[in-house]
């Protein structure tokens, strides 16, 4: 029942997003527009891998993230199941503002990683969509175990979207080497 309510409601966000194919690229064009220093600016999805890893790190930079290596970026990227990079177009250059990704096993589980979006765009529901489009995605391919990590200052912002913290107790442990 939550899960119906849930993408009943998020309908409102996916039916603005269509599917168009761009030099074989996975490329989806939000046509909803929204306001960027007072003037409407269009967005544009994409899920292709061939991220721009130089202009990831600076969106990092841009939160205050620390920036592992590129090589190390690179291949986590293309050893992710999902990504979703979120760009705003200007005139004909298009500029990375947000990101998120999936690693997945493919049939039970998938853990969402990296959601950002730019400070200069947040508070205007980018952050909800990605986190909607990407639950759309992992829905349609039947995987239903959802997990991520949530920053302490976070957490309210994903258990508004239904993300729930320690269901039926079960608590995440973590392992780091001590030396
Ligand atoms: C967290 C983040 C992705 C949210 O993106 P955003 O585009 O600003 O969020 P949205 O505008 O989609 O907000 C959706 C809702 O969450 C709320 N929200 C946004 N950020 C929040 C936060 N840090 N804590 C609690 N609620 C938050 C909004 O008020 C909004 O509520 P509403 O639906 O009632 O209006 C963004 O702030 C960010 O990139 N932060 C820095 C990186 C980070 O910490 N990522 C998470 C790592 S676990």
């Amino acid at each position: 029942m939550f899960w119906k309510n849930f993408f009943k409601n998020s309908q409102l966000f996916t039916s603005s997003i269509s599917n168009s194919q761009n030099n074989n690229k996975k490329i989806l064009i939000i046509r909803q527009c929204i306001e960027y220093k007072g003037k409407p600016v269009q967005l544009v999805f994409s899920m292709d891998k061939s991220v721009n890893i130089r202009e990831y790190h600076q969106l990092c930079e841009s939160v205050g993230w620390e920036c592992p290596s590129i090589q190390k970026i690179y291949t986590a990227i293309q050893n992710s199941f999902l990504i979703l990079s979120l760009f705003y177009k200007k005139q004909e250059t298009i500029q990375l503002i947000g990101f998120a990704r999936v690693t997945s096993d493919q049939v039970f589980n998938a853990v969402i990683w990296d959601i950002v979006i730019h400070p200069n765009f947040q508070g205007q529901g980018l952050g909800k969509i990605l986190i909607y489009h990407i639950l759309d995605q992992l829905r349609s391919k039947n995987i239903v175990n959802i997990g991520l990590f949530a920053d302490a200052s976070v957490v309210s912002f994903y258990s508004n979207l239904g993300f729930i913290k320690d269901p039926n107790g079960i608590k995440g442990m973590f392992w780091f080497p001590v030396d």
